[in-house]
């Protein structure tokens, strides 16, 4: 403690003393980021200046030419890179590629995203880069939005623990600052479209949104982006109340806001709210923005406006303190400690393959078993589908295939786990075929496609069991790619049916992005696999788990929906008193939040109180016991959730309160107990003042969101 005081003094006198030396020419210049795939000509000139402060998107072997006229400048401060390695730096060739965030989700694993987290640090650091665009901490609410697979999913306590958890194993050792983003109410876009207002109340993000953003700055992470959109027609970018007022002084958040891409352009030219480049300006950084990304017109407007007297030098140096300290912990400054860069050798290494895999493994989840699973020494498989062997598919967001602008060292891994290359290695070479089926297409695909369905219906029927890979594509999943209908294109659906009709042993993997309605699909499967964008092992650790030699742990951390158009389909909704039904579609959901199989069978005695009463600063412990009733070794999340049973403000049915998971060996017992403070069950009332009540409150413990064990607290 009294080192880091100690560190933390000598580096805000550092600061001082660069601070007192700049011109607002060089603070301004800090205060801007410029992308790799900007005009060239214009990039080159501000790349020679020396002076801008970050650079975003440009590949290690690039760096040098960044740096160099940095160092020869009259002050010499380095620029810090930034790369959106948000599952891996997989925008570089060979680098790992791990399971998205929403895949990543499905393992309820702290360390295990934690170690994810350290993993893409150690490759990012050697490949010469500073900062990851990482994590979201977005919520996954509204699956017409294309980001959904960027996310942690849909319940605040998940989304908290693991962008928590990542944020630590990015800065261990100060390896690369993390950036928490989209700060806030992104993923509640109107309509689920990028970027468009949030139709949301400051108390709903109060309640959902902002504790995973609290937790972050809890974590220390080093800087925060702000969202592209607006909250009740204020757009963020200049809303000193949430980002001065609510993130740096409410939170405690001491890092960096950067803006997202072209923020302050938008100010003028998409939401018009500002009358030029220099207003905008102004607005964005009394608000409490520190960098601005993109937006290279900020450079000359910023420095207008403060000598216009416009903005206060104060702010300014606010900001470049804010980026000189982020760079002094990651070493970037003369004379403070340099950071222990990981050798270029780490990148892909042997090691990171294990961790990549162990993450596969845990975050597939099994949505069905009619008893078809495990498949065993089965003596011949079918693979069929259109995402089988699509590595693009596979990897969604944020690799090569959806880089706006590819570099040549930005290309996949040639060693990349598909659905086909696993099952073949797994099941062995020649008890496996192949035929793709179907493309994943809106609209008639014509003559050609007629001929390939036919191709994997004979490939079906002359196999012993079909696994057919579907889901979607990154024409419909990512930024920028939101749809109205989260659904199974082109003749996916038709395709699983033929199938099913030619063949009784159907294994479903689906490959996608977000939770799909399975609503016809699921009548044609005897078995349903998740794995969504599962990265480079995902093809191995299905096989692997499909054929038993591995056992399921996966869960979701997202619902999926009852059918087109009846989202949002969250579990913790509000209560209803009107049926909260559609009358076309069975508003029952198979698989909800929290729920997935496994080839163990858990058994859950009731959930037992140390006390039945506490105080409203006081905590009880809760227990639960579960067997594992099966002959397989498993492990199991086990979900603590709670309702304030009477409130004066709605409260959700019920509310992930705390989740554990843990291994039972196969005939075992395991007692698992939740300490739980009476003031984490509290709400925000109409005033957003946050309020515990007196009075009942159930608990409930669940290991699939779908059944509970009930206990009851009284709080006095
Ligand atoms: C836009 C995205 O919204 C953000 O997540 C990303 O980090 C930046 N662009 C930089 O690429």
């Amino acid at each position: 403690m009294a080192n880091t005081a100690a560190r933390s003094a000598e580096v805000e006198k550092k600061i001082d003393e660069i601070l007192s030396k700049m011109t607002i020419e060089e603070k301004v210049g800090q205060m801007q980021q410029l992308a790799a795939n900007m005009d060239a000509a214009k990039l080159d000139e501000y790349r020679k200046m020396g002076t801008i402060g970050s650079f975003l998107h440009v590949l290690g072997n690039d760096t040098q030419k960044y740096i160099e006229p940095a160092e020869k400048s009259r002050l010499g401060i380095k620029p810090i890179f930034g790369i959106d390695a948000i599952h891996g730096h997989a925008l570089l060739k060979g680098a790992t590629v791990f399971p998205s965030q929403l895949a990543a989700a499905c393992t309820f694993d702290e360390q295990l995203v934690e170690k994810m987290g350290e993993v893409t640090a150690k490759e990012v650091a050697a490949d010469g880069l500073d900062w990851v665009f990482s994590p979201v901490l977005c919520m996954g609410r509204d699956l017409r939005w294309g980001r959904i697979d960027e996310t942690f999913g849909e319940d605040t306590e998940v989304v908290a623990r693991l962008g928590a958890a990542i944020i630590k194993g990015y800065q261990k050792d100060g390896l690369v600052a993390a950036c928490a983003k989209h700060y806030i109410a992104y993923g509640e876009a109107t309509g689920g479209r990028d970027a468009y207002d949030s139709q949301v109340t400051e108390r709903r993000v109060r309640e959902v949104l902002l504790k995973p953003f609290k937790a972050a700055a809890d974590a220390e992470v080093m800087s925060v982006m702000t969202a592209y959109g607006s909250i009740d027609g204020k757009p963020f970018t200049t809303s000193r109340k949430w980002l001065t007022d609510i993130l740096k002084e409410e939170l405690g958040f001491n890092g960096l806001i950067v803006t997202d891409w072209d923020n302050y352009k938008a100010l003028v030219h998409g939401q018009r709210v500002c009358e030029d480049l220099c207003e905008a300006c102004k607005d964005g950084i009394l608000a409490g923005n520190d960098m601005c990304m993109y937006t290279d017109v900020f450079y000359n407007a910023a420095i207008e406006a403060v000598k216009n007297g416009e903005i206060p030098m104060s702010a300014i140096d606010d900001s470049v303190r804010r980026i000189l300290r982020m760079k002094a912990r990651l070493g970037l400054l003369d004379g403070m400690p340099a950071r222990k860069l990981p050798p270029r050798s780490v990148i892909g290494c042997a090691e990171h393959v294990a961790v990549n895999y162990e993450v596969a493994k845990e975050s597939a989840v099994l949505l069905k078993n009619n008893g078809v699973l495990p498949l065993g020494d089965v003596k011949s498989v079918a693979v069929i589908g259109p995402n089988a062997d699509d590595v693009g598919a596979q990897y969604g967001d944020w690799t090569y295939y959806s880089h706006p602008n590819p570099n040549p060292q930005a290309t996949p891994k040639d060693e990349v786990y598909t659905l086909l290359k696993g099952v073949r290695e797994v099941f062995g070479d020649a008890r496996v075929t192949y035929a793709k089926g179907c493309v994943i297409e809106d609209g008639d695909c014509g003559a050609d496609s007629d001929k390939a369905m036919d191709e994997a219906v004979a490939c079906a029927k002359a196999a012993d069991v079909a696994v057919v890979v579907i889901g979607d594509r990154l024409k419909y999943n990512g930024e920028g790619k939101d749809v109205a209908q989260p659904i199974l294109r082109g003749r996916q659906i038709e395709l699983l049916k033929r199938v099913k009709a030619v063949n009784d042993k159907v294994v479903a993997v689906l490959v996608n992005g977000k939770p799909l309605v399975l609503s016809e699909a699921e009548g044609y499967c005897d078995a349903i696999v998740e794995t969504f964008n599962g990265g480079d092992m995902c093809g191995l650790a299905a096989a692997r788990l499909i054929k038993g030699e591995e056992n399921f742990g996966g869960k979701l951390p997202i619902s999926f929906p009852c059918g087109v158009g009846s989202g949002p389909d969250y579990y913790n909704q509000y209560d209803y008193w009107h049926g909260g039904r559609y009358a076309d579609v069975k508003h029952e959901n198979p698989y909800p939040f929290g729920f997935g199989l496994s080839y163990s069978r858990f058994e859950y005695s009731a959930p037992v109180l140390s006390a039945g009463k506490a105080k409203r600063d006081g905590a009880v412990r809760v227990s639960v016991t579960v067997k594992n009733a099966s002959d397989v070794d498993g492990k199991e999340t086990v979900q603590l959730y709670f309702r304030d049973r009477v409130c004066k403000m709605l409260t959700p049915v019920r509310k992930l309160l705390d989740f554990k998971k843990v291994f039972i060996g196969a005939g075992e017992s395991k007692t698992v107990t939740f300490d739980v403070a009476v003031a984490d069950l509290g709400y925000y009332d109409e005033n957003c003042v946050y309020t515990v009540d007196a009075g009942a409150f159930d608990f409930y413990v669940s290991g699939d969101g779908i059944n509970f064990g009930h206990a009851e607290l009284i709080v006095e």
